[in-house]
Formats: structure tokens, C-alpha cells, sequence
């Protein structure tokens, strides 16, 4: 139900519950493990303290991802106002704690509306609040929603501006392609004729490079996997030692990703809600993937999602590129 009284939440002009389904984490985990292949899903990195690992990966000197993103939205900006117009309509997806929407706000032109969106109700509205009190004049919704589901716009107070749909960080590339193109093809229904997504795609690069990104030697990404052994540990009863896993991550140049492991250092056995699980030593749990694109796979993937590539622009050392897409017309 939308609560649309104003100032109701901490400025808000409405906070709209669309009760995600949640994850059954015990169930998945199981499964996972069970796998010839044991693996995890990386969804359930993102626990209070997996979050704040994860921002601490941000800042990690090997991680260029985020700088890099931040100082080409600086760069961007007046291409941004230009292509946005006046009273734009920003809606983000997965927006998390809202920083480098910010900057996006900051470029254009009397925008009209913020509207985030995550699968944390308690997070986006405190986050989107932080927005409505930094942006008087903005118009400020928050909705809590998981990205990966398809959602009727149609149901949100929104103004008639342009929408641009926000979507950084290269969260994509950590979606198997079917699940990218699906994802890509959520993404498009929020757009009408005209509208723009605005989306930050990660580059292939050399190997050593993305292996220092994702195996930082500062063990912030190591921590982010162990955390994820420790919250099975925690939550599910499991008996896992993390000490005898190592943490790998390893750039598959034949599926354009990297793929990040824990390796047991020698045999183990344990239980995880009282399932017996048994890990050879050097077998591997596969914890996530984070694929990298040139321009034109990127583009090529967005076109199979029916979305076209209207604009991109990358940082002078092109590691990373951000893409404005458009709804594809009618042939
Ligand atoms: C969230 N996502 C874009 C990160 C990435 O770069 O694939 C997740 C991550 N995992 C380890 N380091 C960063």
C-alpha cells in the first residue's frame, strides 16, 4: 500500500511495500552444496556485515571499479543533463545506500523525482530520506521491491517526466548471461519511447588486473567469502572452518569472467542444518562470477534484451563504461 502522505517518512513523498519474496537461504544453501560442483549464492553475501565488507571492497586500492565509475559520472555530467533534459524522473533499482545516484541528481537539470527501489525496506527509506533531506525541492519516493522481479510503474505516484533508470556498479556482470539478459529485459519495461537506462558495465581487461581486483592483498574480498561461511555457520547450524578454505579468484578469459572460489586445504567434513557434507582437498565451493564485457558484447546483449544503445562513454584508460540505452522502436 502506498503511503503517500507527505513527509510521512522522514520525507518521503510516499514509501511503497511490494513485499518481495524472500530467499530461502537454508534451502539454497543445501542445494548448492549438494551440487557436483558445490556452490553458493552470492545474493546472501550481502548480510549487515557482508555489506559493510563489501562497501570496505570498494575503497580497496586493487578495486578500480567504483572510483573509476564515480570520477566518469564527474565527467559525464554535462552529457547526462543534456540527454536527460529538464525534470527528469530518476528511478534506481538495487539502489543500496544511494551514494553515486547522487551524483546523477547533481548533473541534471531540475530533475523531478528520485524514486529508489531495494529489497531492504528499512534501508531504501532511510537511505531516500538522506536524499530528501539533501534535495529540498526533489521529489523523493522509496520502494522496497527486489530488481530482479518485474514491477507495475503504473502503481507509483510518479511525475511525467523522463524516466532514467539508474543501475551502476557492474551489478550485472555478476548475473549468469541468460540471467543478464532477463534482468536487461526487467530493466526496459520501465521505459516508454524516449526514456533512458543508464547502466555501469565493468570492461575485459588483462588477467592479473581483474585477479588483483577480486583477490585484493588487503584479504577485504577473502573476508567478504569467509563472512559468508560464517553466516551458514551462524544461521544454519553449519560447522564449516573457514581456516582451512582458502580463497581463490580466478579470470576465466573463455567465459569473459571472474570466478571466485573457496578451496579446501585439506579433507574436510561437516554439517550445515544437520546434513552431512564431505570437501576433498583443492575441491572448490564456487562463491560468484563477475563477468566482463567489451562495448560491443555489452551492446550486443542489450539488444537481445530489446534495448539500444544510444550512447556510451568510458574513462581514459577504458576500464569501465557506462551505457545510456534506450527502448528499441518498433521495426
Ligand atoms: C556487486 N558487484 C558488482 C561486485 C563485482 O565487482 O562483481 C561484487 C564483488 N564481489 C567481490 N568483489 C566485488
Amino acid at each position: 500500500m502506498t503511503d503517500a502522505t507527505q513527509n510521512a517518512d522522514g520525507g518521503l513523498a510516499f514509501f511503497e511495500d511490494l513485499h518481495p519474496p524472500e530467499g530461502d537461504f537454508k534451502a539454497d544453501v543445501l542445494a548448492g552444496l549438494s551440487k557436483p560442483q558445490k556452490t553458493l549464492d552470492a545474493k546472501y553475501f550481502y548480510d549487515a556485515a557482508g555489506s559493510e565488507i563489501f562497501d570496505a571492497i570498494t575503497e580497496a586500492p586493487e578495486y578500480y571499479l567504483t572510483r573509476t565509475e564515480l570520477a566518469l559520472l564527474d565527467e559525464i555530467a554535462p552529457k547526462l543533463r543534456a540527454r536527460a533534459g529538464v525534470g527528469a524522473v530518476v528511478l534506481e533499482p538495487g539502489a543500496g545506500s544511494s551514494v553515486k545516484v547522487r551524483k546523477l541528481i547533481d548533473a541534471l537539470e531540475a530533475p523531478a523525482a528520485y524514486v529508489g527501489m531495494d529489497i531492504s525496506g528499512e534501508h531504501v527509506k532511510s537511505a531516500c530520506a538522506a536524499i530528501a533531506a539533501d534535495y529540498p525541492g526533489l521529489t523523493v519516493g522509496a520502494v522496497c521491491h527486489d530488481f530482479t522481479q518485474e514491477i507495475d510503474l503504473s502503481a507509483l505516484p510518479l511525475p511525467s517526466g523522463k524516466r532514467v533508470v539508474f543501475f551502476p556498479g557492474s551489478t550485472i556482470g555478476n548475473f549468469e548471461l541468460s540471467g543478464a539478459q532477463a534482468l536487461l529485459e526487467v530493466l526496459r519495461d520501465y521505459l516508454r519511447p524516449g526514456d533512458g537506462l543508464l547502466i555501469g558495465v565493468d570492461l575485459r581487461k588483462d588477467g592479473a588486473t581483474l585477479e588483483a581486483a577480486y583477490d585484493d592483498a588487503g584479504g577485504v574480498t577473502a573476508e567478504f567469502n569467509y563472512n559468508l561461511v560464517r553466516r551458514i555457520n551462524t544461521e544454519l547450524g553449519g560447522t564449516i572452518d573457514p581456516e582451512a578454505l582458502l580463497y581463490r579468484a580466478h579470470w576465466n578469459p573463455y567465459r569473459s569472467r571472474v570466478e571466485m572460489y573457496l578451496q579446501a586445504k585439506r579433507d574436510m567434513d561437516f554439517t550445515v542444518a544437520d546434513q552431512d557434507f564431505v570437501l576433498r582437498e583443492h575441491e572448490t565451493i564456487h562463491t560468484e562470477n563477475s563477468h566482463k564485457f567489451t562495448i560491443s558484447t555489452f551492446q550486443d546483449l542489450a539488444l537481445r534484451a530489446g534495448l539500444k544503445a544510444v550512447d556510451v562513454w568510458t574513462d581514459a584508460t577504458e576500464a569501465f563504461s557506462i551505457h545510456w540505452l534506450e527502448v528499441l522502436g518498433e521495426p
